[in-house]
Parts: C-alpha cells; sequence; structure tokens
C-alpha cells in the first residue's frame, strides 16, 4: 500500500481473445477513478509469435511451447511497452493483462481438490526488465482463489465510469467473446460473458475469404441470414446458463466452429452474415433471460472491435427492444479500441494502493479482494 491517492501514469498492455494486437495504452489515472488516455497504440505480435498462439488455443502444443511463449510475449509486451516510453517517458508503472492461452472456469476435481483456473502469460519480469519499471500483472488469479471465476474484470471499471450518469446501461464489450456489465441506477452492477463475439465471424472470414476479419461488416452486409442455421446456433447450452458465466476459446474452439459449419447454408457471405446475427442476437437474447428481470435498460454502450462492424451494430440494433438507444464508448470519449487497456489501468493503480477491484456479483467471488501480483 502507497499512502494518500495521488494520479499516476500507468502503461496498461492488454491482449485479448482475438490476439489481433497487443493494445498498449500509457493512461492517466486519478485519484476519483477517472482514467485519460493520453496515447494508445495496437502493437502487432511478430507473424509466428501470432501463429504460435494460435498453436496453443488449438491445444497443439506441448508444456516447453508454452514455458517458452511466456518469455517470448513477456518480451513483445515489454517492446509494446517501449515504444510508448520511448516518446512519453516512464511511467509510474506497469499494469499487465498478459494473453489468456486457457480459462476454465469450473471446479475441476482431483483428489478432494476441487478448483476453477485461468491461464494468462506473459512474464512480468522480462516486461519489467526490459522496461525499467515496477510490473502488476496476473490480475484474475486472487479472484478465482476466492471461489470467482475471474472474469469479467472490466465491470469493476465500467461501474467507476458509468454510475451516476443517471441512466440505465449495458455496457457491452464486443471483443473475441462479447461480455457485458450491467450498470443501472436501481440495482447492483452485475456481469457476464454473453457468448461469441468476433471469434466465429474471424474465423468465418479467414477461411472464405483470407481476411482475418469482416472489415465494417461489408462481407456480411452482402449475405443473408439464415434463420434454420441461426435458430441451430442459439441452441448451444452456453446461452442458457444463469450468470455468474465467462467463456472464451476453449469452449468456443475451431473443432467447435467447424462442427457448426457442417450445417452451414452454402454461400460463403451468408455464413458470414449469418455468424454475425449470432452474435448481435445472442448478445440481445441474454438480456431478455438474464437483464430485465432485473433491470431496464435505456441505453447499450458498445466497445471492442466489434463496434466497427456496422452489419453487427445494424442487427442488434433491430434484435434489442425499440427503445433502446444504441452507442459506442467514443460517445463517452472513451476509445472502442483501448477501453479495455484503460480499464487495466485502473485495475492496476488499485492494486498500487491495495484497493478491492474486483466485483464479486460479476465474477461470482465470494468477496472483495485486492487483484494483482507486483514484480520490482
Ligand atoms: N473495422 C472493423 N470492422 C469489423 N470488425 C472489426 C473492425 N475492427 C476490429 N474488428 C473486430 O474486432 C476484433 C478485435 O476486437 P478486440 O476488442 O480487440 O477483441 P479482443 O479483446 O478479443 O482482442 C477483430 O478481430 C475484428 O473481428
Ligand atoms: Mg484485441
Amino acid at each position: 500500500m502507497h499512502g494518500d491517492l495521488e494520479p499516476k501514469k500507468v502503461i496498461a498492455l492488454m491482449s485479448g481473445t482475438s490476439c489481433d494486437s497487443i493494445d498498449a495504452g500509457y493512461c492517466e489515472v486519478y485519484p476519483d477513478k477517472s482514467v485519460k488516455l493520453i496515447h494508445g497504440i495496437n502493437y502487432s505480435y511478430p507473424e509466428h509469435v501470432r501463429a504460435k498462439i494460435f498453436q496453443l488455443f488449438r491445444g497443439a502444443a506441448s508444456i516447453k511451447d508454452i514455458c517458452v511463449m511466456n518469455f517470448v510475449i513477456g518480451k513483445c509486451f515489454a517492446e509494446a511497452a517501449n515504444v510508448l516510453i520511448s516518446e512519453f517517458g516512464k511511467p509510474d508503472f506497469i499494469s499487465s493483462h498478459g494473453q489468456t492461452i486457457y480459462h476454465y472456469p469450473f471446479d475441476e476435481k482431483i483428489d478432494n481438490i476441487s478448483m476453477k483456473s485461468t491461464l494468462q502469460i506473459g512474464e512480468s519480469a522480462v516486461i519489467a526488465k526490459e522496461t525499467g519499471c515496477m510490473v502488476i500483472s496476473n490480475f484474475r488469479e486472487a479472484d478465482i482463489a476466492n471461489g470467482g471465476q475471474g472474469a469479467p474484470l472490466v465491470c469493476f471499471a465500467d461501474e467507476m465510469w458509468f454510475k451516476g450518469k443517471g441512466k440505465n446501461f449495458a455496457i457491452q464489450n464486443i471483443g473475441g467473446i462479447s461480455n457485458v456489465t450491467v450498470v443501472s441506477r436501481d440495482y447492483q452492477t452485475f456481469g457476464f460473458d454473453t457468448g461469441l463475439g468476433n471469434i466465429m465471424i474471424d474465423y468465418c472470414t479467414q477461411k472464405y475469404f483470407g481476411k482475418s476479419y469482416d472489415n465494417d461488416g461489408e462481407i456480411a452486409s452482402s449475405g443473408v441470414v439464415s434463420d434454420n442455421w441461426l435458430e441451430c446456433l442459439l441452441q448451444d447450452e452456453y446461452y442458457y446458463i444463469d450468470p455468474p458465466k465467462s467463456t472464451g476459446r476453449e469452449y468456443f474452439s475451431a473443432e467447435y466452429i467447424e462442427n457448426a459449419l457442417k450445417y452451414a447454408p452454402e454461400k460463403p457471405e451468408d455464413i458470414v452474415a449469418t455468424v454475425t446475427a449470432l452474435t448481435a442476437k445472442t448478445i440481445a437474447q441474454s438480456y431478455e433471460r438474464f437483464v430485465y428481470p432485473n433491470t431496464g435498460i435505456d441505453e447499450v454502450v458498445v466497445c471492442g472491435g466489434g463496434a466497427y462492424n456496422k452489419t453487427l451494430m445494424r442487427m442488434l440494433k433491430t434484435y434489442l427492444p425499440g427503445h433502446t438507444a444504441l452507442k459506442t464508448c467514443e460517445d463517452y470519449n472513451i476509445s472502442n479500441n483501448f477501453k479495455e487497456v484503460m480499464a487495466f489501468a485502473l485495475l492496476g493503480y488499485c492494486t498500487y494502493y491495495g484497493i478491492p477491484n474486483n466485483l464479486p456479483c460479476c465474477t461470482g467471488a465470494d468477496k472483495r479482494v485486492i487483484l494483482g501480483k507486483v514484480t520490482y
């Protein structure tokens, strides 16, 4: 713990399930928990490093691969931080989420021991050495140790930034996976992963069009949604599980997608249109099942890369109740691209000062705890 709260300069580092880039943000965090993004960059993983991460996702990796990649990714994260340091100078500390390579929020019983688990890699000692900065990392473990799922963690920042604005918000992140935080005037903040975000869209655009994502949703807009296939995809049991819940690539895996594609329509653009509709529909449906019974929503605020997919946004609008306003974080001066980075700058700030920074109503933890580990 470091005494009275003061503004701090923090470089936050994050790479999500899309694995599209290491997002690095030079931020200033203030005692009132607001965060100003001074500059953000999307730092690309070197090609073979990224390919190797996807190999880890597929489970086609050895213990040696994981061991090696922990240090290699640490180096990549440090390089991303050093780009910002060369321009803006050293921050007070770095807050690093790391790269999730496995998230398993289920109790695995071995002998009499039953634990949930998660694994983010990107060795903090390497980041500290290469940047000369103190590093706060490994945020999810303490939540899991206290009975939670270790996710979603961004809810903490959403509550800080949107509570008290006088409306009932659904803050909807659409990254690889989609997660929502419900910040309501008269109900406690809660959140959960709604399911797929861009993972299946990216997979299909890569497979059928050789592109890593559907830029602006153009391919989806040229196709027709197959109602039959959509209905079939919506039957997945994840969408029926009560929150708290979180998911990842271990569930919505390449194998899962390939299996689903066996029943897909013929035209590739219809496939992309339908999986785009799936993300939109599962978001809207999750509100009907798990949000509206507790609180109404005036406004949905979308962030993450999915906010740039115009077709996805248009579909989401049609699936939401007519009175719901649909905005993006940009409308609140928060970058769509760097919101998660800003959230981790805040989480790191709280760790630095010893302020509990998980929200048990979002993660399912038994109590509020201070997340994160410090490397000097
Ligand atoms: N201009 C765009 N048009 C359509 N989709 C986009 C665009 N920009 C980003 N995306 C989507 O957003 C994804 C990245 O979102 P992001 O929020 O970084 O997710 P994650 O947190 O999982 O890394 C990309 O893989 C892509 O699918
Ligand atoms: Mg990303």
